[in-house]
């Protein structure tokens, strides 16, 4: 009997669409040879959803995530929502959907593919064989620590501020999957802080130090954030897994995404507790200069497809046919705009899909 599973499409913003169309696509014909069927749902998010809706995230949005199995998100926002008042800006909408469907774990893997070395910016021997996991704690931090807010003094001057805020539970349990994650890759986790000035990460330190004698085999180093941001541009190869926290995870994630030169490329995964439905998408954004205009790269939301095999239905083969179908296209010399190199040929969006299908 065929496995069937429920996913949630939410294709949101800019590139979005064109992009989202590409991965059901390969998902459709990778179902067969691998026994499953898949029921979609395409749900609203972002600005679409703010112009239907007038909120960046329904609640029939959020409803139709907790209910699947899965969700496939490509990207939101764009130039004309951003002047809305920030709680209705579309980029809520990502952190409504965290919170709500609390993914808490947000890998992010950076591994730079060897037909893509010299799209990067650095030196080939500074980034040949790079292969981080960014684990970032996605769902507390200063991105939703309390108090925060602009007040007014008696005086009229105004004052902003977060509160960067973990307990010991939501440490704890970042950490865990930061050293599973380790245990199944290289076996190193470097935890990324700021001890040094931050109580906050005082405690972040000695919680990691204590969960890792759970995990005797897995090596455990710990860098100020400062120190991480360099490290990671002069030397990247020394990094397997990088836990770190919100804020962190999101700036130290960009710069690892830079290494591999195409930002196009890659995915990422974002998981709740166990059992719970998590969200798959690219890590790049919804880039509206060239929406609609078939020039958008597929790959990302197609890699963040396989993720979801992986990680959410624990079809390991399926997501290993679909990366194999890009390392074939890839291989064979074809490239969308942002990854064009001499003597290769270039593709629009809609091309690179039609080659998935045709390495499928
Ligand atoms: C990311 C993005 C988001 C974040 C924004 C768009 C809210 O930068 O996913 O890294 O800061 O988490
Ligand atoms: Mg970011």
């Amino acid at each position: 009997m065929s496995k069937n599973y429920k996913i949630t499409l939410l294709p949101g913003d800019g590139i979005g669409p064109e992009i989202m169309k590409v991965a059901v696509a390969v998902l459709q014909a990778i179902a067969p040879k691998f026994d499953l069927t898949f029921a979609f749902e395409t749900a609203l998010i972002g600005g679409a959803a703010i112009d239907a809706t007038g909120h960046p995230l329904p609640d029939e949005t959020l409803q139709s995530c907790k209910n699947s199995d899965a969700v496939l998100l490509a990207a939101v926002g764009g130039d004309k929502w951003d002047s809305m008042p920030s709680h209705l800006r579309p980029e809520q909408a990502l952190l409504g959907l965290r919170g709500g469907m609390e993914l808490f774990a947000n890998l992010r893997p950076a591994q730079i593919l060897p037909q893509l070395i010299d799209a990067s910016t650095l030196k080939r021997e500074v980034v040949e064989g790079v292969d981080i996991l960014v684990v970032r704690e996605l769902t507390g931090g200063i991105y939703f620590g309390k108090p925060k807010g602009i007040v007014a003094d008696e005086n009229g001057v105004r004052r902003g501020f977060n509160t960067m805020v973990y307990t010991e539970p939501e440490i704890d349990r970042i950490a865990k999957v930061g050293f599973e994650a380790a245990q199944k890759r290289r076996g190193s986790v470097v935890s990324v802080d700021k001890s040094n000035v931050l109580d906050v990460s005082q405690l972040w330190r000695e919680r990691v130090t204590a969960i890792s004698s759970d995990y005797p085999d897995v090596k455990l180093s710990h860098m100020y954030v400062d120190n991480a941001t360099m490290q990671i541009i002069r030397n990247p190869k020394q990094f397997d897994v990088i836990l770190t926290s919100n804020l962190f995870g999101d700036i130290l994630s960009d710069a690892a995404a830079m290494l591999t030169g195409s930002i196009g490329m890659l995915p990422s995964a974002s998981l709740g507790v166990a059992g719970a439905p998590g969200v798959f998408e690219p890590v790049h954004g919804s880039a509206p200069d060239i929406a609609g205009k078939d020039l958008a790269n597929p790959l990302a939301q197609v890699l963040s497809a396989a993720m979801m095999l992986r990680y959410a239905f624990n079809e390991g083969a399926a997501a290993d046919a679909i990366e194999s179908a890009v390392n074939k296209v890839l291989d064979s010399g074809k490239r969308t705009g942002d990854i064009m190199a001499d003597g290769c040929e270039k593709l629009g969006c809609i091309a690179m899909g039609e080659a998935l299908l045709a390495a499928i």
